[in-house]
């Protein structure tokens, strides 16, 4: 019997299948209720005494070599079947796709050059801020409705703490570590406890801006923010100023610019009024100066903050806000950037 066991154990070594047909044969063969394996346990009963041990190790070889070889066989055939009629060829270079910019930074850059061309840095500061830095020296008084629970992200362990709501609270790191003149734009994330819908994200892109010298006056800001509007929605925009409230600057207004759909004339993005607006403006109240250890006789300034959103869905004629945030590959690919 050892001398069978021996000799089928060499067959199976030897054993290869060219298909799955020769495999399952050779499955049935060995392993199925009348096959080699079971009748050699059957046969295993008259196995003398002083035998048996030798004998029930082989056996076990034996079914072992045969469950085995199913595995590897099976793998290969499976591989084989895999690569044939498959029209890869793999001695191909790999193909390495571009990426595009994102929308919303494709129009961060933009607004970053038009403003480097008249002299403005860019500086940044950290998204969780202190209520110091986001409200307190921004002239917001305590009972202010934006420090409400509603509209801002509090840090648990650390009532202090919040993620900033505004850009705003960059304006005021600035003016703490340098004196005028000041020219500089941050752009950045800032979050709101908001519902999300088409026109509103709990997380959105600002872009601040600053400027602190000796006689700053409201013609320097309409000037400044005449040449922006004209550089990032051509050279016919017209921009008009409403009077506004921000606690941070005074005087303080919002900013239209003309429609960039219609020119004006009336269409649904500008709900028929030929104006849009964009961003809130003011002159920095001496609050904040003072706040941030500025000499208010001595200087004024000026201060904006717009949303990139806002300024890249009129731009691209985007309806949806939410489309920024899903990256929808169908939607990214069709913006295309110089940088
Ligand atoms: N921080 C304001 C906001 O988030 C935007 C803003 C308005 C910034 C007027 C300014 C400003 O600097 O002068 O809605």
């Amino acid at each position: 019997m050892k001398d069978k066991i021996n000799h089928l154990l060499a067959e199976v070594e030897a054993f290869s299948a060219e298909n799955t047909e020769q495999l399952e044969a050779f499955r049935i063969k060995f392993l199925s209720k009348k096959g080699i394996i079971p009748s050699l346990f059957a046969d295993f009963k008259s196995v003398p005494q002083e035998d048996r041990r030798e004998t029930g190790r082989l056996i076990n070889t034996l079914k072992q070599a045969v469950q085995q070889k199913i595995i590897f066989l099976k793998d290969k055939l499976d591989e084989q079947s895999g690569m044939q009629g498959s029209t890869l060829d793999l001695s191909l270079p790999a193909e390495t796709p571009l990426g595009t910019r994102h929308p919303l930074s494709i129009v961060r850059n933009e607004i970053i050059d038009i403003f480097s061309r008249i002299g403005f840095s860019v500086s940044e500061g950290p998204e969780i801020e202190d209520d110091f830095h986001n409200f307190t020296a921004l002239n917001f008084p305590e009972e202010h409705p934006a420090r409400d629970m509603q509209d801002t992200f509090f840090i648990e362990k650390d009532p202090d703490l919040a993620l900033r709501t505004h850009t705003s609270s960059v304006q005021v790191r600035v003016m703490e570590k340098s004196q005028p003149p000041i020219r500089t734009i941050s752009p950045g994330r800032v979050f709101r406890n908001e519902a999300i819908s088409a026109r509103a994200h709990c997380i959105f892109h600002q872009v601040e801006g600053l400027y602190v010298d000796e006689n700053v006056s409201f013609t320097d800001l309409k000037q400044t923010l005449f040449y922006f509007a004209r550089e990032l929605f051509g050279k016919h925009t017209k921009i008009r100023f409403r009077p506004s409230f921000f606690p941070f600057t005074e005087p303080s207004a919002e900013m239209d610019v003309s429609c960039n759909i219609c020119g004006g004339k009336g269409c649904n993005i500008c709900k028929y009024t030929g104006w849009v607006e964009i961003l809130g403006c003011g002159m920095v109240d001496p609050n904040v100066l003072e706040a941030c250890h500025i000499d208010n006789e001595k200087y004024t300034g000026f201060a904006f903050g717009m949303g990139i959103e806002r300024i890249t869905m009129l731009k691209y004629q985007v309806n949806d806000l939410r489309l920024f945030f899903e990256n929808d590959l169908r939607f990214l690919k069709q913006f295309q950037a110089a940088r």
